[in-house]
């Protein structure tokens, strides 16, 4: 069994490699795992959108060699995506389900969260996210204050749930 020794976490918004490991990772979770359509996962704000991808460096105890695997990724976009709703979006949050519960969720969050808040600072406006949780993964973002807004509502033919948190502004 390989033993992770470290991660990293990249982002962009035109990396094209960057967002093909995104994308590979997109589709093992949501299309091939959880059966979302392939059609509305990949949707038509991808190339506007912020990519975020975490890396882990694994040792192989035996030769020591190391390999570095992409195991996570989330979405991110800025109020003018969605002028309608004017907030910060988090979408796509996927972790491979061999490297789950090991806080590669948490960091992908707090790293996206950073990032909103700087934005934030710098152009001035309200660092307020929303997400369109998964009921099952409705408790994940209450850790990191996210409120429920409105009622459940169908989305990919699967229930969700409108969450909302106001982060503090970056120092
Ligand atoms: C949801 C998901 C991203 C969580 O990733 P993860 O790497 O396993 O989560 P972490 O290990 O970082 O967990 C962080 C914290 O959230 C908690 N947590 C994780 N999943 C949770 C869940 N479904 N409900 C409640 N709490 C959860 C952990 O216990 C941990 O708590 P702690 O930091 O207080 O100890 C992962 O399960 C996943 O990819 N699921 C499939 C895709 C999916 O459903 N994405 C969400 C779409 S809305």
């Amino acid at each position: 069994m390989s033993k992770i020794v470290s991660w990293e976490i990249v982002f962009g918004q035109d990396d094209q490699n960057l967002i093909s490991e995104c994308h590979r990772i997109r589709k093992e979770v949501f299309h091939l795992e959880q059966k979302f359509p392939l059609d509305t996962e990949f949707d038509d704000v991808e190339h506007i959108a912020y990519h975020f991808l975490l890396r882990v460096t694994e040792q192989d105890p035996a030769s020591g060699e190391t390999t570095i695997k992409s195991v996570g990724t989330i979405r991110g976009t800025t109020p003018d995506v969605y002028p309608a709703i004017n907030r910060y979006k988090l979408s796509r949050l996927a972790v491979d389900i061999d490297y789950r519960k090991h806080k590669f969720g948490r960091l992908l969050t707090e790293k996206l969260h950073k990032w909103i808040q700087e934005d934030a600072k710098a152009t001035n406006r309200p660092a307020v996210v929303e997400c369109h949780s998964q009921i099952p993964a409705m408790g994940f973002y209450a850790k990191f204050g996210y409120t429920p807004e409105g009622e459940q509502f169908d989305e990919d033919g699967e229930p969700h749930q409108n969450m909302v948190v106001n982060l503090p502004l970056a120092e």
